[in-house]
């Protein structure tokens, strides 16, 4: 009966044809948090428009060579996969080729991990020609080792033979090579986007920039319509969004900055997906303070907080300004949310829906900025374009008044940039007592 419902099920949902699959999570003892993430690996699944009928957990020391799981729960598995008559197993752990193919050899249908599924989410979402490439590279380098297990099938099938290279083997090569030579192209490609978004970025640089990042689903598109006026798409799934946009946002007190929203993380995001989502993420790279936006309703916050530091690491800019932002707190009690900013005591409380706390927020963004540069007016001699240029690229330059050998300009400037400036002996009005 259930068979029945489900394989009905499975032919259609709404127009999408959805597949049935069991997850699987192991445990490896010191790194907790199994069951959870199996949450989050099914919040995965039906981001990837597959239902999920069955978990199977299993906890082990270390991963069984051949097949992850022992051979116990090998057949717990193989049982369940018949009962819901499911045709793809998810694992949460990163499987080598070899395991993969053993498993799908032993359980009869198609068996993926945890990195192949985000893979697969982030093909469908991509909608820039830039996300589509990154999305493409990054698939590349993740199937290029595994190549060889698609063509087993032929292998089985008796074809080729002994001493002989059979057409699987030949076609594997081939494949190998086709997988290289677009690896490289599509680096060279996005090596050239990469470049083109560095000037644009430098560029832009006449105003401060602030970054959204933050866990996906966190929040950060709708804080970006809440702050900006704007309608960027927003929904209730993981990876909404692939590409980064930038709004102009009128920050009270301080004036216009960029802000830019990003990609969201994700724990253990795959390598290959940061890798080519590098470009991407050069907004956040090149901003002068990041907003870290973390849903404070989930109850794996602070797990999630740690796993965008993690990514933060990753990418190199885990070192900027960073200001955490505790969204969602329309959904929370009042005890809770007193329990997370004993935890993050510099934290800033808001609800992006509902629009509370967001004064709190801009008083504390624009102090951060006033802290990291300074508004002053400095002279100087108006032949002097280069200088000026400077003030442009790296500070705002909020008026100028023309005098007849020198200019008098207003400016903000990052404080770092006044000692550079006192190497120029012709200009004037810089503070003493900044370095
Ligand atoms: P990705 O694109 O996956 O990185 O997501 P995101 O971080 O941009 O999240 P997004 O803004 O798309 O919001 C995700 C979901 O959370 C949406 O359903 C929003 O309506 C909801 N949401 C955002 N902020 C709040 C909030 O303050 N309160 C409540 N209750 N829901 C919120």
């Amino acid at each position: 009966m259930l068979r029945d419902q489900l394989r009905e099920s499975r032919s259609h949902i709404g127009d999408h044809v959805y597949e049935l699959a069991v997850l699987v999570g192991v445990y490896l003892v010191g790194r907790g948090g199994v069951v959870s993430s199996l949450d989050e690996l099914s919040g995965l699944a039906e981001a990837a428009r597959v239902c999920v009928v069955g978990r199977i957990t299993q906890r082990r020391s270390k991963p069984e060579a051949a097949t992850y799981i022992g051979s116990g729960k090998l057949e717990e598995l193989k049982e369940l996969v018949n009962a819901t008559d499911a045709n793809l197993v998810i694992f949460d752990n990163d499987l080598a080729p070899g395991q993969t193919k053993n498993l799908e050899e032993y359980l009869g249908v198609k068996v993926i991990d945890r990195t192949e599924l985000i893979l697969d989410i982030f093909a469908s979402r991509a909608k820039t020609n830039e996300a589509r490439l990154a999305v493409e590279l990054a698939q590349l380098e993740y199937s290029l080792p595994r190549l060889k297990r698609m063509w087993t099938h032929l292998e089985r099938q008796g074809v080729g033979g002994v001493g002989l290279r059979g057409p699987g083997e030949k076609q594997l090569e081939v494949d190998r090579r086709l997988a290289q030579r677009r690896i490289l192209d599509l680096k060279l490609e996005l090596g050239t986007i990469q470049r083109r978004r560095n000037r644009e970025v430098t560029a832009r640089k006449t105003l401060c920039t602030v970054s959204l990042v933050g866990y996906t689903n966190a929040g950060k598109s709708t804080l970006l319509n809440r702050l900006t006026d704007s309608d960027v798409y927003v929904r209730d799934q993981l990876f909404a969004t692939l590409d980064t946009r930038t709004r102009r946002w009128s920050l009270p007190g301080w004036g216009p900055v960029l802000l830019s929203d990003t990609v969201g993380f994700i724990r253990d995001l795959p390598h290959h997906l940061i890798a080519s989502f590098r470009a991407t993420l050069e907004e956040a790279n090149q901003a002068d303070l990041l907003l870290h936006i973390a849903d404070a309703s989930s109850d794996e916050v602070s797990f999630q907080i740690d796993a965008v530091f993690q990514v933060l690491t990753e990418i190199g800019i885990r070192d900027k300004d960073t200001l955490l932002v505790l969204n969602k707190i329309d959904l929370l009690e009042s005890d809770c949310l007193k329990v997370l900013l004993s935890r993050y005591p510099n934290a800033i409380p808001i609800s992006a829906d509902r629009g509370i706390g967001i004064e709190n927020l801009t008083i504390a963004v624009s102090d951060i900025l006033s802290k990291e540069f300074l508004e002053l007016t400095i002279e100087l001699p108006v032949a002097d374009g280069r200088l000026m240029a400077l003030l442009a690229r790296d500070g705002e330059i909020l008026s100028k008044q023309y005098g007849e050998e020198t200019v008098c300009v207003h400016c903000r400037i990052p404080q770092h940039l006044v000692g550079r400036l006192r190497q120029e002996k012709e200009i004037r009005g810089l503070p003493e007592n900044v370095s």
